[in-house]
């Protein structure tokens, strides 16, 4: 049995060793750039969740230090990248679909190099297919130890051969690495790492750990750092924020947390995720309708709308207790907006269960919602569970609840037409250089008529026309 580790302590001396290997890194790649004038370059994939994106700002941020620079086109690239996620089986397929491609692409290109990290590499049974299967892999890490990537890297590069680093544990983090931020006004914050939850269902608490949480002082010094550098949205991330700092020695909940946060200049909106519903505690919902500066959307991920499933699942809340958080949840503010995670086709789900998780959707109204097929994942409890429900019948039921939610999303966005929102412009629309997109307060999509002058401002706009899955919207 592990240590159930309180919090995370802080390497700085573990920082100064890698920025020595991505200088000593930049020098070869500096001298293969004077001599053929041209740049390599780094193609970085995040699957997965947040904490993954978040995770591979850092790992950018690390090869742009070491000399490389970003490619959007994988053939293009010198250093390829992927942090891969493990909480789906489809994500992994992905994963050796991209390896087989990459297989060739090394035999045009043989001094291309290929890394992989992130969660699927903390299983043991991944780690023997890539020495069998994929021996044209370089550089392989875990979740843990991310912030090796230039030591690895160097020694990939002076011994020649394939190097695996994968750790079970991890006490300390290193604090300011170099980073490159997908958004300029957007950051993403870790407060917390790791789960203590086991969700039956769930493998997660295995390749990321027990919780620890960032003590508050780093946290908000680096939200001050990133105020200071114009970041105006902050986006707390943990696989279970309403637990932050209950193993701290000097204990902070998440609440006082954000409080604190909000008090910090230059920073308008603070966003997290995610919230377990068990630990959601009438303080937060006390903070969150006090503070303007917390957005008003919340993703609450209710999995499943059957208490018997739920209990199976080991969520350790009910239907009607759900219920009855985001009953006080509207109460306390009404304009709120809800998004929320939901697990079709769990082992066991009857027709009468998979109809109180309809009766769930129809009764909250989410404006977003992440639907996912159950996928077995071994080494958790559900996978030896009997009564694994049949495909075909997962599939139905797949088709039926969007047919509820959809209609369900586009009745309840409409009641924004018309209304006036602010909305934090993010960038340029991929397909029109004249249309801007960001996100309202309550977490809703906008397009909207503007320059990239507007990037990284907070904009009044009137929303005009609802497209189910983002709003058209006028400068007003
Ligand atoms: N199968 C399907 N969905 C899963 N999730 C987690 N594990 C599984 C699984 N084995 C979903 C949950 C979680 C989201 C991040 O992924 O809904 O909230
Ligand atoms: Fe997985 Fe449950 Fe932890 Fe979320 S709370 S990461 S679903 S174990």
């Amino acid at each position: 049995m592990r240590d159930t580790k309180k919090e995370v302590a802080v390497d700085e001396s573990e920082l100064f060793r890698q920025l020595e290997y991505m200088h000593k890194i930049r020098e070869i790649n500096d001298a293969y750039e004077s001599k053929t004038g041209i740049k390599k370059k780094f193609y970085s994939l995040a699957m997965g969740c947040q904490m993954n994106a978040h995770d591979s700002e850092k790992l950018e941020g690390m090869l742009d230090e070491m000399g490389y620079e970003r490619t959007n086109e994988e053939t293009e690239a010198d250093f390829v990248i992927y942090n891969t996620c493990c909480v789906r089986e489809n994500a992994e397929q992905k994963v050796y679909g991209k390896l087989g491609w990459l297989k060739h692409y090394k035999k045009d290109k043989p001094d291309t190099l290929i890394a992989l990290c992130g969660c699927m590499m903390q299983q043991d049974t991944v780690l023997s297919t890539l020495r069998q299967k994929y021996r044209h892999v370089d550089v392989v890490f875990g979740t843990y130890n991310l912030y090796k990537l230039p030591e690895l890297i160097n020694s990939r590069m002076e011994s020649g051969d394939s190097v695996y680093d994968i750790w079970q544990e991890q006490e300390e983090i290193v604090e300011d690495l170099p980073s490159i931020r997908h958004f300029p006004y957007k950051a993403s914050v870790n407060i917390v790492f790791g789960c203590n939850n086991f969700c039956t269902y769930c493998i997660v608490p295995y390749v990321r750990g027990r919780e620890r949480s960032r003590m508050p002082e780093d946290i908000l010094n680096e939200v001050k750092k990133l105020a200071a550098d114009g970041v105006k949205e902050i986006v707390l991330l943990g696989q279970n924020v309403n637990s932050y700092g209950k193993n701290l020695d000097d204990s902070v909940s998440f609440a006082k947390l954000l409080r604190k946060i909000s008090d910090i200049e230059g920073i308008e909106r603070i966003r997290f995720m995610t919230s377990h519903p068990k630990d959601l505690s009438d303080e937060l919902i006390e903070v969150m309708r006090d503070c303007p500066k917390i957005c008003k959307s919340l993703h609450l991920p209710v999995q499943s709308g059957s208490s018997e499933i739920l209990r199976r699942m080991n969520r350790k809340y009910s239907k009607e207790s759900y219920l009855e958080t985001v009953r006080k949840i509207k109460e306390a503010m009404p304009e709120i907006t809800l998004s929320t995670d939901i697990i079709v086709g769990f082992p066991g789900e009857t027709e009468e269960d998979f109809q109180e998780t309809l009766d769930v959707i129809r009764k909250v109204g989410y404006s977003t919602a992440y639907t996912f097929i159950y996928s077995k994942r071994t080494g958790t409890p559900a996978a030896l569970m009997d009564n694994q429900v049949s495909d075909e019948v997962i599939k139905d039921r797949f088709d039926r609840m969007l047919n509820v939610l959809n209609p369900m999303i586009h009745e309840l966005n409409e009641k924004l037409v018309g209304k006036v929102v602010t909305v934090l412009a993010e960038e340029i629309s991929k397909n029109n250089a004249n249309v801007l997109t960001g996100r309202a307060d309550n977490n809703a999509l906008v397009h909207f008529e503007g320059n990239k002058d507007l990037i990284g401002q907070l904009i009044p706009v009137k929303i005009v026309e609802n497209k189910t899955f983002y709003f058209i919207a006028e400068r007003i």
